[in-house]
Order: structure tokens, then sequence, then C-alpha cells
């Protein structure tokens, strides 16, 4: 028995990073799977397929564009019309991308902010339905420390993770009557194609700034979602769990 045996999660962003490290950690430990990204490829099929086979678990991919609305209340439409079962929902696929304010269209902060702010409230609205009615379940929104700290050039970005620990709160509080825990983590910089879009000089620097002077594997971000997501975290809600190596100027 795995310490999620009998559950069902939903991970968002699962082709890549930590929505991937995270997927395959909750299976790990014996959560069946929807497994969410963009587009259907067969490298993403194969390693679904993998998935099941090798932790003798369910995982069905779900394909959605969070820019686009209507194409998540789309990939939800089943799971919601059938009533599914949901214990665990991981909104974690996000974009990163911003400069300074006085270099920003707002048009390109209001559609950042559709992909990593509206749309997980939209997600949230309609898997805790389901939880509600169960009267149990686990949110796990994954925000940064970008939301705690404020970075120069990160408007956006840090904006939109800082909107996300304030609802995270709010909607804790709305949906403990109904059994449900709602919790963020905030990882610093951590080894994925996000990333990979610092120069070496910022990551440098971040590295510098951090006690433990390294980034994080994506693994290490999975583990935290991993005891949210189960029984030893029974009586932990509305809180944000930092994952970042420890910032010294925090
Ligand atoms: N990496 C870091 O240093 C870091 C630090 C703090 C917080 N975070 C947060 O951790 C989470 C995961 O980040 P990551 O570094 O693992 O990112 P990543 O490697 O860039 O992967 C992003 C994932 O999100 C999906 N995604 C992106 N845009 C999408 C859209 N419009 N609609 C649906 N899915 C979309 C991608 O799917 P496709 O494959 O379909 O593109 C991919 O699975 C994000 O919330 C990020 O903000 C990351």
């Amino acid at each position: 028995m795995g310490y999620l045996t009998g559950k069902t999660a939903i991970v968002t962003g699962a082709s890549r990073g930590i929505g991937k490290a995270s997927a395959e950690t909750l299976a790990a430990e014996g959560a069946d799977l929807y497994v969410c990204c963009r587009k259907e490829t067969a490298e993403f099929i194969r390693w679904a397929e993998q998935l099941a086979e090798e932790n003798k678990i369910g995982v069905i991919p779900l394909y959605f564009d969070l820019s686009e609305s209507a194409s998540v209340e789309n990939a939800f439409m089943g799971i919601v019309k059938e009533k599914k079962k949901i214990d665990i929902l991981v909104n974690n696929a996000a974009v990163s991308y911003g400069t300074a304010l006085s270099m920003m269209p707002i048009s390109k902060i209001k559609e950042l902010f559709d992909i990593n702010f509206f749309e997980q409230l939209h997600i949230i609205q309609l898997i805790s339905k389901l939880m509600m009615r169960q009267r149990s379940g686990c949110i796990i929104n994954i925000s940064s420390v970008s939301g705690i700290e404020a970075f120069q050039g990160n408007i956006a970005y840090g904006s939109s993770k800082a909107a996300l620990i304030y609802a995270t709160k709010v909607i804790s509080k709305e949906l403990a009557p109904f059994g449900i825990r709602v919790n963020a983590i905030a990882p610093g910089t951590v080894k994925t194609d996000m990333e990979s879009t610092r120069t070496a000089e910022q990551l440098s620097e971040v590295i510098n700034r951090t006690s433990m002077k390294r980034t994080a594997e994506p693994a290490e971000v999975a583990d935290a979602v991993c005891w949210l997501a189960g029984d030893k975290a029974s009586f932990v809600t509305g809180q944000v769990i930092i994952v970042d190596g420890g910032r010294m100027n925090v």
C-alpha cells in the first residue's frame, strides 16, 4: 500500500518539470492520475502508459490550453458530468515571462494572469464542486517565492503568483467546512525548462543568495506536493510551504 493508494489526483502541466516529477511521485505512492498538458504527443502518451504500467495505476491524459478558457471547460467536462471522485488537484501549469512595468503592455500582463491566475481559479471552481459533494479533497497550488519576494522586472509573473497565494488562503477558509484542504507551495529556483530562461548571471545570483547554494531538483518539490496530498498533512490548510533551500535575505 502506498501513501496515496485509493486516491485520484489531477496534475496540470505534467509533461515537464515539477508537474512531471509530481505525477511520478504521486504514482509511485499509488494514486490514480489525470495528467494534463497542452497537446497530445507520442512522447507524453508513452510516458503516461509507462507510468500506469510500472505503478499498476490508472493514468488518463487530458489536454487543454490555459489561455483558452473554453478548452479548460471542455477538458474537465467529462470528469464533472460523470461526478468522478477527485481527491487531489495539483494546479501546477504556468508560464513565466515579463519585464519591467514600463516596458510591458497591459495586454501581456493580462494574458499571463489568464494562464497563471484566472484559469487556476476556473479549475478550482470546476473540481472543488466534486470535492464539496464528497466532503473531502486536497488542492495544491504551485506558486513561487516570486509571489512572496519582489524581484525587479517580475511584475507580471510575481504578481500572478502573489495573487495565487492570497487566493489559496481565501479558498482554504471557504472550503474547510467541506473537508477540503487548500495549500500552496512556493518553490525557489528549480531545474526545469522554466529555470533555463534565466541568464547564467541571474542564476548564479540566485544560487549565491540561497543558503544551500544550489537550485532544486523537481523531485524535491514533488515530495512536498506528495506530503501535502496525503493524510500526514491532514490538519494543514491555508499554508504556503516554501521549498527554496533557504533564502538568506527573506
Ligand atoms: N522552475 C522554477 O524555477 C520554478 C520556481 C518557482 C515556481 N515554479 C512554478 O512551478 C510550476 C511548474 O514550473 P516548471 O518549472 O516545472 O515549468 P515548465 O518546465 O516550464 O513546465 C510547464 C508546464 O506547464 C504547462 N503549460 C504551460 N503553459 C500552459 C498553458 N497555456 N496551458 C496548459 N498548460 C501549460 C506545460 O505544458 P506543455 O508541455 O504543453 O507546454 C508544462 O507541462 C509553475 O507554476 C511555475 O510557476 C517554477
